[in-house]
């Protein structure tokens, strides 16, 4: 059965979000396999974000992604790649589709970056290759 890596950023863990996000993964019917707390270290995120290195919202994505606590969380579930995804709605907060948790609850502040409540794979290859940095135990 196929796993998608989600994170609730920090913008969403520091807004109480982060409960909101997992009712909504598991309203849709996906498992949760794995959800822990944790800090991300530049490290982590040099693995986790490397195809957007050089990209002028780099640093500020990074800087934003150690502002905070981070929820990690594996879910699992037929096409749950794509499936949240389309939960997740677009990347742009402000644009994406009321119904989805960035369009319902995100929204831009003025910031550098994009903060846009959660993060999900955006494809089997990534899934796996992320769950492998997020959760080295769980591969
Ligand atoms: P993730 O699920 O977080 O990976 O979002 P995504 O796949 O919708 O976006 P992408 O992987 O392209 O970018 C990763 C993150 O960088 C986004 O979620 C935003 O926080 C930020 N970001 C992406 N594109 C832009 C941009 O054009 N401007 C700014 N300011 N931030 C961006
Ligand atoms: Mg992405």
């Amino acid at each position: 059965v196929q796993r998608s890596l989600v994170l609730v950023k920090p913008d969403g863990v520091r807004r109480g979000l982060s409960g909101e996000v997992l009712r909504r993964i598991e309203a849709k019917g996906y498992t949760l396999a794995a959800v822990e707390l944790r800090t991300a270290t530049p490290e982590i995120l040099a693995e986790h974000y490397a195809e957007h290195e050089g990209k002028p919202f780099y640093a500020p994505l990074v800087e934003f992604m150690l502002s905070g606590p981070v929820l990690a969380v594996v879910i699992e579930g037929e096409r749950c790649v794509e499936g949240f995804r389309s939960l997740a709605g677009a990347t742009d907060p402000t644009v994406a589709a009321p119904g989805t948790i960035r369009g319902d609850l995100g929204r831009d502040w003025g910031a550098a970056v994009q903060q846009n409540l959660v993060h999900g794979s955006d494809s089997p290859e990534s899934a796996a290759r992320e769950i492998g940095i997020w959760f080295s135990d769980l591969t």
